[in-house]
């Protein structure tokens, strides 16, 4: 019986253990998750989801503030087309970030930047390419090209002095949109160095419709592997979604994967961003409370606890102070659903909003509590404290047990002795 440790992911000549954590915006993937990962060989991944933002928390910026300044006398207007990112401040901002946490970097392994294509930022074109190019000109290792076709993404990049030593990958969940992918990227001469496939059943946005259930990681990373395989085209294939422990990765790699991308057993470690009361939330599911939703104003379904307090909110559009989903002419489909919902209940002392979701605002305060399908096994995965709570893990914890694990065994960590600090 083999673990993921018998196995290596290959770029040109290095190797790296098996093992690639995901990126989770808005920094719930922290620098401190994605540098444990580098640390144990692996690769992590910090995310570029809402940067000023992230910025102005974690080191100081003030960046918010400043646009919401700039922009306050739009706050009442229903039309948000005037409201735009500097492009000179997003590039700081992401420059920062990633410098920072490059700089911090240990040990043999990756540190990747998860790029949402679907973050438009009120001018899809300029916004993604001042953030691809920053963070390149930052330091990141590599670049994982996500919630998107990404179509013209490599064409943003392709001058760059990097772009040909940059590792630049895509994410995909089906054959045809790898295609689509290489077809329009053809003209750069340059493939990607790895395609993360990703599944049904993982966290965050989905790149399927309401009929999810139907489809199957297996066979979808099957069939992709079998049209690499008949192109003559070399490329690591990376399975995510649903992969809980190291035995389900060992199954991908017995069947032709590079390495596996693993993100919601981390969401309880103590280096993830979120809050140590909405891991709690994360800890205590059922399999019957996370559901998959249309609330996502980016069109794209998404996995979440059903208690999750964005859902049916009705604050107010912070596209003056966010503005991340604004889709290059102002327009985002909270504000529509915010708009018909005012009209219909001018009184009312707090509005509800079923349908969509202020995603920038409640992503921001880690009230959208996206996860993935095993969520509910998370308590499977550590003890429970007389009071009832569940004791967070460490990240080297759980990379350890994807990494060693065998006959799908999950090593509970030592019981503490007293619940260390959670870092800044
Ligand atoms: C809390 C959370 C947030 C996520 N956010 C993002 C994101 O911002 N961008 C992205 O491409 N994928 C996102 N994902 C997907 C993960 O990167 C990963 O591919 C997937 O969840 C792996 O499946 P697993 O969670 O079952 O291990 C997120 C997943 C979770 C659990």
């Amino acid at each position: 019986m083999k673990c993921l440790d018998d196995f290596r992911l290959r770029f040109g000549s290095r190797e790296y253990v098996p093992i690639m954590i995901g990126g989770m915006g808005v920094d719930i993937s922290t620098s401190d998750l994605s540098l444990e990962a580098a640390r144990l060989g692996g690769i992590g991944h910090i995310s570029d989801a809402m940067i000023p933002t992230v910025s102005d928390r974690r080191y100081d910026t003030k960046y918010v503030r400043d646009k919401l300044k700039q922009y306050k006398y739009n706050v009442a207007n229903t039309n948000k087309s005037e409201v735009q990112f500097d492009l000179g401040l997003l590039e700081e901002a992401q420059k920062t970030h990633v410098t920072r946490t490059m700089e911090r970097k240990r040990g043999d392994g990756l540190i990747f930047m998860n790029c949402m294509e679907k973050l438009t930022m009120n001018g899809p074109k300029e916004t993604l390419r001042v953030r691809l190019r920053a963070a390149m000109d930052a330091g990141i290792d590599g670049i994982t090209l996500a919630a998107g076709l990404h179509l013209g993404s490599f064409g943003l990049i392709e001058d760059h002095p990097r772009f040909r030593d940059v590792k630049l990958g895509i994410i995909v969940s089906s054959l045809r949109a790898l295609v689509l992918f290489l077809r329009k990227s053809a003209r750069t001469n340059r493939l990607p160095d790895f395609v993360v496939v990703e599944g049904p059943l993982a966290g965050g946005h989905l790149g399927f419709g309401m009929d999810w259930a139907q489809y199957d990681l297996h066979t979808i990373v099957a069939e992709i592997r079998e049209y690499l395989i008949a192109e003559k085209l070399d490329i690591p294939l990376i399975p995510a979604g649903g992969i809980f422990t190291g035995s389900d990765g060992v199954s991908f790699l017995e069947a032709g994967a590079a390495a596996v991308q693993v993100a919601t057993r981390f969401t309880v470690s103590h280096e993830c961003g979120l809050p140590p009361d909405v891991q709690q939330h994360y800890f205590g599911a059922n399999e019957d409370d996370i559901e998959v939703n249309n609330t996502s104003p980016t069109g794209y379904p998404m996995r979440m606890l059903k208690s999750s307090p964005s859902i049916g909110s009705g604050i107010r559009p912070n596209c003056e102070a966010y503005g991340y989903l604004l889709d290059g002419n102002g327009n985002c489909a909270y504000i529509n659903a915010y708009n018909r919902e005012l009209a219909l209940h001018p009184d009312a002392k707090r509005l509800k909003v079923m349908d969509k979701t202020c995603l920038c605002t409640h992503m921001r305060n880690f009230d959208c509590w996206t996860c993935g399908h095993f969520t509910y096994r998370l308590k499977d995965t550590t003890h429970r404290r007389a009071d009832g709570t569940y004791q967070i893990l460490s990240a080297e914890h759980i990379f350890h047990d994807y990494q060693y694990s065998k006959d799908n065994k999950i090593a509970l960590p030592a019981v503490e002795a007293c619940e260390p600090a959670k870092s800044a």
